[in-house]
C-alpha cells in the first residue's frame, strides 16, 4: 500500500519548518534535479532523529542530503521527505577531531592544518560534507577517510546503537554499510578522526599544491558531480572513456568533460535525463570496446521512469 495517506501527508505538512515542492537543483553541485515533495533543513540532530523515526514508523520514504556533491537527482524530483543535515560543529582534542556531519571536508582539512595536525591534507580535494564522506568513504590522491577515521556517531531508525566503529561501517572503495549495507537510511551525526602532530604551514603548502594540481586535471569550475564512475580494478574510468573517444560527447547541455573523461559537466540547464543518457552511452561504449563494466560512483536518486 502506498505511504501517501492523508494522515501521513498531514503529519509531513505539520513538521516544523517543512517546505513543500522545494527546488533541489541549487542544493547539488551539479545544479540539476526536480523538487523535494517535502523538505526540512536543520542543524539539530535530535529533531532529525525524531523526524526520520516518524518516517520509518509511517513507511514514508526519506532522503538525507549533505552538500549534494555526488548525486544525480531526477528531473521529477524526490518523493517523501528530504532532510538536509547542516550540523557543522567541531572539536579538536589533542590529535583527534570530532566533526559534525554537515561540516565540509575542505573546511575540516583547513581546521586540521590550523591545529598543527597532518594526515588530512587529502580532504582539501573532497568536495562534500563529512557525513557524505563517511557514507561513501570518500578519498582523493590515493587516501581515503577510513585511514584516519576512529568512530562515527549516528542514529539508525528502529535501532539502539549510537556509535559505529570503522568495522561496523564496512568502508570500502567508495562504499559503506550506510550506502550499500545494513546501515542504509541511518543518520550520521559526527565523525571522529585521528591525525598526527605536524606542521600547519607544511600542511597548508601541500594542500595548495594538491589544489592547483586538481584545478589542472578536473573541471572543478563547471557544475559537476565529481567522478561519475568508480575506477575499475587496475584501470581508470577517465582513461577508458578517453580511449573510447568520448571526451566532449554531448546530450543537451550535459557534456563529458574535455579535461577529464570521468566527469560530466552541466554547461547550463542540463537535465537529469541528459546526464543519465550520457552515463549509459559511456557505459555501453566502454563495455563494447574494452569489455569493461563501469560501475557508477554518482548516486541516482528520486523518481525515474
Ligand atoms: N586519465 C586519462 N584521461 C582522462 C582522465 C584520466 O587518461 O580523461 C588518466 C590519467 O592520466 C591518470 C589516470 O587516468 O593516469 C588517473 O586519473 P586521475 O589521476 O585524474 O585520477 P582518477 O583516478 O580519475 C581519482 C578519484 C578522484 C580524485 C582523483 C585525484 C575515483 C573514481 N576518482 O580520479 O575522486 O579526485 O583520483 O586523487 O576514484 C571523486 O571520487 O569524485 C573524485 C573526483
Amino acid at each position: 500500500m502506498s505511504w501517501r495517506k492523508s494522515t501521513n501527508l498531514a503529519w509531513l505538512r505539520d513538521l516544523p519548518g517543512v517546505r513543500q515542492g522545494e527546488p533541489l537543483a541549487t542544493r547539488t553541485s551539479f545544479g540539476i534535479g526536480g523538487p523535494a515533495e517535502f523538505f526540512a533543513e536543520t542543524a539539530r540532530t535530535e529533531s532529525i532523529e525524531v523526524v526520520i523515526e516518524g518516517c520509518r514508523l509511517r513507511g514514508i520514504p526519506y532522503l538525507l542530503l549533505g552538500a549534494g556533491t555526488n548525486l544525480l537527482i531526477s528531473d521529477a524530483g524526490v518523493e517523501g521527505l528530504v532532510v538536509r543535515v547542516v550540523n557543522r560543529d567541531f572539536e579538536v582534542e589533542g590529535t583527534r577531531i570530532r566533526a559534525g556531519a554537515g561540516l565540509k571536508m575542505m573546511r575540516l582539512a583547513r581546521i586540521a592544518a590550523d591545529a598543527g595536525l597532518r594526515g588530512f591534507e587529502f580532504g582539501i580535494g573532497v568536495p562534500g560534507t563529512v557525513g557524505g564522506a563517511v557514507y561513501q568513504n570518500a578519498g582523493c590522491w590515493g587516501k581515503e577517510l577510513r585511514e584516519v577515521l576512529v568512530e562515527v556517531r549516528g542514529f539508525q531508525p528502529g535501532a539502539d546503537r549510537r556509535t559505529w566503529s570503522v568495522e561496523d561501517l564496512a568502508l570500502g572503495y567508495r562504499t559503506s554499510a550506510l550506502r550499500d549495507g545494513p546501515l542504509h537510511g541511518a543518520l550520521v551525526i559526527d565523525a571522529t578522526i585521528k591525525l598526527e602532530r605536524g606542521d600547519g604551514e607544511e600542511a597548508r603548502r601541500l594542500m595548495a599544491r594538491l589544489t592547483s594540481e586538481r584545478n589542472q586535471t578536473q573541471p572543478i569550475k563547471t557544475k559537476n558531480c565529481g567522478s561519475v564512475f568508480k575506477n575499475p580494478p587496475g584501470d581508470s574510468a577517465g582513461r577508458l572513456i578517453q580511449a573510447a573517444g568520448l571526451k566532449g560527447a554531448r546530450r543537451g547541455s550535459a557534456r563529458i568533460s574535455t579535461l577529464h573523461g570521468n566527469f560530466i559537466v552541466n554547461e547550463g540547464g542540463a537535465t537529469a535525463a541528459d546526464v543519465a543518457a550520457l552515463i549509459e552511452h559511456a557505459r555501453a561504449e566502454v563495455m563494447g570496446r574494452f569489455g569493461v563494466q563501469l560501475e557508477r560512483e554518482v548516486e541516482l536518486v528520486g523518481t525515474w521512469d
